[in-house]
């Protein structure tokens, strides 16, 4: 069956409502390998994969932003051969679909601590941000030495300098406000979060930004994710009640 033909993308697409923005906490790359005896960097080659197929089905549906939660702060704390495999990953995954990604008009950005990135993954980075700048197809976020609650202080800090500078009155820090100094300023909220393998937590992934998103937990392991898994993630989505705090209508 082609992706065209899918009877899923066909009823998505008639449902309407498609999420703007999808956040993705990709898991299950370890697990994925471990069940066939495999080192876990194999996990995340196969990851790669599946990273490619929902970039291609959120052009697809017509998805305006997809977040990928790739490397936190906490997985600092990995052994140093699962972190070089990882950045290695991450270099190969430029070097090896900046220009295509281009093409397609996927503007990526990497969010997080960058500074923490060896000197050759940092470079990669703004590579492809410059390679791809200006893409208008999909806007693709990737999540990288990313802590949400990391990110909420150095926006505090950031506003307290507004402050210290007499740019601002405390008075007027809002919500917009603190929005405005956010790695994900640039755009809207999640309006629908998924995470696979079964875990049922957030793990310090965009905390202020899902505050109204939907959630999809499948026990897909990420490696086995593919554009059907998309389609079906949409398919719940659409069948949710979103009230926003408000009543139905
Ligand atoms: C979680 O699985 C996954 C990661 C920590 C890395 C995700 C990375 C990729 C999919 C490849 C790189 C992607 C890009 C965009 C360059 P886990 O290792 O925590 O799995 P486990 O919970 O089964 O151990």
């Amino acid at each position: 069956m082609t992706a065209a033909e899918s009877p899923r993308l066909v009823q998505l697409r008639l449902n309407g409502a498609i999420p703007r923005h999808i956040a993705i906490i990709m898991d299950g790359n370890g697990r994925w390998a471990g069940e066939r005896g495999l080192p876990r960097s194999a996990g995340h080659q196969a990851g790669m994969a599946s990273v490619r197929e929902v970039v291609e089905a959120c052009i697809q549906t017509g998805v305006a932003v997809l977040t990928l939660f790739a490397f936190s702060q906490e997985n600092w704390q990995r052994p140093a051969a699962e972190i070089t495999a990882l950045m290695a990953l991450l270099e190969e995954y430029i070097a090896g679909e900046a220009s295509e990604l281009r093409d397609k008009g996927v503007a990526v950005r990497m969010l997080g601590d960058l500074d923490r990135l060896t000197p050759a993954a940092r470079g990669a980075v703004d590579r492809i941000e410059s390679t791809t700048a200006g893409g208008r197809a999909l806007a693709l976020n990737v999540c990288l030495s990313y802590g949400s609650r990391a990110e909420l202080v150095r926006a505090a800090r950031r506003l307290a300098e507004r402050v210290r500078a007499g740019e601002l009155e405390p008075g007027a820090i809002d919500e917009a406000a603190l929005t405005a100094e956010l790695y994900t300023a640039a755009w809207p909220d999640p309006d629908l979060l998924i995470r696979t393998s079964g875990e049922m937590r957030v793990s310090n992934f965009l905390l202020w930004q899902v505050a109204y998103a939907e959630f999809h937990v499948t026990p897909v392991l990420w490696p086995d994710f593919t554009r059907e898994e998309l389609f079906a993630a949409i398919l719940d989505f659409q069948n949710r009640d979103r009230r926003f705090g408000r009543v139905s209508t």
